[in-house]
């Protein structure tokens, strides 16, 4: 078989899925992080299958307010549709529309090694800072949502036979462990029926500053809004700290927060520009943040006028998650019937 048909196969046979927790308003982070890159994953892949859902059920382990899970759930629904994911080549859907998950889920929790969940990062961080407080229970405030988390995700993953997981650094382990869950499956019943994914991880994450200079995240209360309102957004981006270096100066673009925000979002191209104007001396910082503001307002204005139609229709939202839904749903149905048979219920 020559080069490029072996390619070709290779492409065909990709299944791409990730999974996004409704836990906060999208931002920018989130975006130049993991959205985009996930779009453009998936735009590549035209050809094979790709599935892209929202992890409502892993939410609840940590959102107890069904308003907040249902705006969450909206807002990341309209953010992918805003920047034009196309739902005929990607299965976009809620976890809990596909209900043969949890069935996976009860099904491999029975070949799940519980000393495999006390491994898990998350858990393991939980209960030192449990131990940290001195707490008299180290599991304390911990649910059986949080400890089996890697076995629901690995229920969305085998489900749908997915053979490429986009995840942030954070969300490696958890791929590893469905491969192990996998694995205890496969020998439990002598077959090859799981599939072993591979993780592909956005490394652009981590690269992301917040207003403050530190990582953009929820937590430190540093973000700024995907879709913000042009002047609140101007607002926010005035706020960022900076040196008191004059326009003249050549400055450090590492520890410049505009510059960082500037090239993760730009092209390289319109970065190297931006480096030459900026950090090489010429332009002040008030200067360069009104170009980051400018920047921002052009690159969001269509979709955030997308988002908001979409955000002030939530009938609509509903109809396209269910319909869009159905590619997910036949094929878990399928998979979640030979599994039956396979394990003999
Ligand atoms: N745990 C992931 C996160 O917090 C979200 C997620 C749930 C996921 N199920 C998944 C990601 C399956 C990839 C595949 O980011």
């Amino acid at each position: 078989m020559d080069r490029t048909k072996a390619r070709r196969i290779k492409m065909q046979e990709k299944i791409i899925l990730t999974g996004i927790k409704p836990t906060g308003r999208p931002h920018i982070g989130n975006y130049a992080g993991m959205i985009r890159p996930t779009l453009d994953m998936i735009s590549d892949n035209s050809t094979g299958q790709n599935f892209l859902f929202i992890a409502n059920y892993h939410a609840l382990n940590s959102i107890n307010d069904p308003a907040l899970i249902r705006m969450y759930t909206y807002q990341i629904a309209a953010c992918y549709m805003a920047l034009g994911m196309d739902l005929k080549t990607t299965s976009f859907y809620r976890q809990s529309d596909v209900p043969e998950v949890f069935e996976l889920a009860v099904i491999l929790s029975s070949v799940t090694p519980k000393g495999l969940m006390n491994r898990a990062h998350a858990y393991k961080a939980s209960v030192d800072i449990n131990n940290a407080r001195k707490s008299a229970e180290p599991d304390d405030g911990i649910n059986m949502g949080l400890f089996t988390y890697p076995v629901l995700m690995a229920a969305d993953i085998l489900l749908l036979d997915a053979t490429v997981v986009p995840v942030g650094k954070d969300q490696i382990q958890h791929v590893e462990f469905t491969r192990d869950i996998a694995g205890y499956f496969n020998r439990r019943f002598d077959t090859n029926f799981m599939s072993m994914p591979e993780h592909s991880v956005q490394r652009s994450i981590e690269a992301i500053v917040g207003l403050d200079g530190r990582k953009m995240s929820k937590s430190y209360g540093n973000t700024i809004p995907l879709f913000e309102d042009s002047a609140k957004r101007r607002k926010l981006i005035n706020q960022i700290k900076t040196d008191s270096m004059a326009p003249a100066d050549v400055k450090d673009a590492q520890k410049s927060t505009v510059y960082q925000l500037y090239a993760a979002l730009a092209t390289p191209s319109e970065t190297q520009q931006f480096h030459n104007l900026y950090i090489s001396g010429g332009m002040g910082h008030g200067e360069a943040k009104k170009r980051l503001a400018d920047m921002m307002d052009s690159m969001f204005e269509k979709s955030a006028a997308r988002y908001n139609d979409f955000m002030s229709d939530p009938g609509e939202l509903e109809s396209m998650l269910r319909r869009s839904s159905d590619r997910a749903r036949e094929k878990a149905v399928a998979k979640i019937e030979a599994v039956r048979k396979i394990i003999g219920t």
